[in-house]
């Protein structure tokens, strides 16, 4: 989805009878014969070089409508049954277009309701309608695929995407595990509205991202359970997590709802720690919207699963913790919607702009409720020792095997920090919230972020970033 799209009315549309097709051929008087519309191929590859197979070109996708029918199997396997149904938008006129797809088959696509070819290889769905889309003329594409699943790991062996568990499912997509579990445009830049609807064994819950909608139905021996998240949204933070959960919803700042899926199986002691930190996501909310801005979603909570993954993932509106949820990795994932979800990174090389932000507003919910002071902190972590990889690592250009490493989290905070002695707290201040606001439910990179800087500053900040993001060197002068 394109910010300029982004309310656009898809279900209106669908509504009229607008297909794509219906669309597309305009009742002319004269039967002149028209010249047959002939399209290209769209791209396979959106052009992260951290990513060469991840995205497509050549559309926009608005909405994702996901049907999933899932059955566990055993502690590392399910089956999955599922319809994906995503409305698009040609950005110019094409003969075939690709999604992602990786581990599972596919049964049938449709486009505007007419059987479409499909080839389906290496992880590349390539789907041609019978006849081209035309440029900015929406179609619905419908996608029958399914399969088993396990335990996918990403390319720096940590488990993610749909991750099989031995009561329903942990689904962690970042950075690329979207395409474990649907056919996507999985590309940061490509947000879109969802809709989930999730059918599971009776007696387990299935919850995704943003609010329920209706009660959960069952029928001979199944429940399904519908989600909506009415805000533009990345694929990677998308979830679907199925598990033996209790859910809970309270009311947060401006009423939104604040809904909490705990797994009855966690531990007493887990049970409590997590608890007494999720019953705090209201006032980090109201914290963090002084600092940064209004909450930029519908909804708010969180998932704790039972499972070992073993992290915290900040998916939209409902990050999720494996097996316990500290108060300082609650803070963090809130922090998140702003920085990260709400604006996301525009290149997987700009992931310091998710996790720098997100570590350092923890750091000011620490100092906010009598803990460490941020200047302490800061001073911890410049303290170490120049030879480590917090230093040696370029943080606005980690590498794709280190997106998740100590020179993107810890560093990147440190930088904020020093950002903040650089220009004074008032243009901090200001900073923290344009940042937020100006790429709202878009993307922004790294150069978008000196420019905000200096532009509120009025400095010229070119050499204090040089040092900080580009040099991998442990900064001495700056
Ligand atoms: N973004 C997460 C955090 O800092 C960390 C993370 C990256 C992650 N990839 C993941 C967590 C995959 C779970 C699964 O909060
Ligand atoms: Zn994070």
């Amino acid at each position: 989805m394109s910010p300029l799209h982004r309310t656009l009315p898809v279900a209106t549309a669908l509504v009229l009878g607008l297909t794509g097709a219906a669309l597309g051929s305009s009742a002319s008087a004269a039967p002149a014969a028209r010249p047959p519309v002939v399209g290209q191929p769209g791209g396979s590859w959106a052009g992260d070089p951290y990513f060469p197979a991840m995205g497509a070109t050549g559309y926009d996708a608005l909405t994702y409508h996901l049907d999933l029918d899932y059955d566990p199997v055993d502690a590392t396997s399910g089956t999955l049954d599922a319809t994906a149904q995503l409305t698009l938008r040609p950005t110019t006129t094409l003969s075939s277009f690709n999604l992602d797809l990786r581990g599972l088959d596919v049964s049938s696509v449709s486009v505007n309701g007419r059987r479409a070819g499909f080839t389906h290889e290496d992880g590349e769905l390539t789907v041609t309608p019978r006849r081209p889309l035309r440029k900015h003329v929406r179609a619905v594409v419908r996608i029958s695929y399914g399969g088993t699943t396990g335990r996918p790991v990403d390319a720096e062996g940590s488990l993610y995407g749909w991750v099989s568990t031995a009561d329903g499912a942990m689904v962690v997509n970042e950075p690329d595990g979207a395409p474990t579990w649907f056919p996507v445009n999985d590309d940061p830049n490509d947000k879109a509205i969802y809709t989930f609807s999730i059918t599971v064994p009776k007696g387990k819950a299935a919850v995704a991202n943003g609010v329920q909608i209706g009660k959960p139905k069952t029928r001979a021996g199944r429940t399904t359970y519908r989600w909506f998240e009415s805000s533009p949204m990345a694929s990677y933070l998308t979830t679907a997590t199925i598990g033996d959960f209790d859910i809970t919803t309270t009311r947060g700042p401006r009423g939104i709802p604040i809904i909490n899926a705990i797994d009855r199986d966690v531990t007493p002691a887990n049970r409590a720690t997590s608890e007494a930190s999720l019953a705090k996501q209201a006032d980090m909310i109201a914290f963090f919207s002084d600092h940064f801005g209004r909450y930029p979603f519908a909804s708010a909570g969180a998932i704790v699963d039972d499972d070992s993954v073993g992290y915290a993932l900040e998916t939209q509106s409902r990050a999720i913790y494996s097996r316990s949820a500290s108060e300082g990795t609650v803070a963090h994932e809130i922090a998140h919607q702003w920085y990260g979800n709400a604006v996301s990174p525009h290149r997987w090389s700009d992931i310091w702009l998710n996790e720098g932000f997100a570590t350092y507003a923890a750091w000011m919910w620490g100092e906010h409720t009598g803990g460490r002071t941020v200047e302490a902190r800061a001073a911890a972590v410049y303290a170490t020792p120049a030879t480590s990889g917090l230093w040696t690592t370029v943080m606005a250009d980690p590498g794709p095997l280190n997106l998740f490493a100590g020179a993107v989290y810890d560093r990147g905070a440190l930088t904020l920090h020093e950002l903040k002695q650089k220009i004074g707290d008032d243009a901090f201040a200001r900073l923290l919230k344009a940042w937020a606001r100006d790429s709202r439910y878009g993307n922004a990179t790294t150069s978008d972020l000196v420019a905000l800087a200096e532009s509120i500053s009025g400095q010229d900040l070119s050499a204090f970033f040089d040092t900080w993001a580009y040099t991998p060197e442990k900064p001495t002068t700056w």
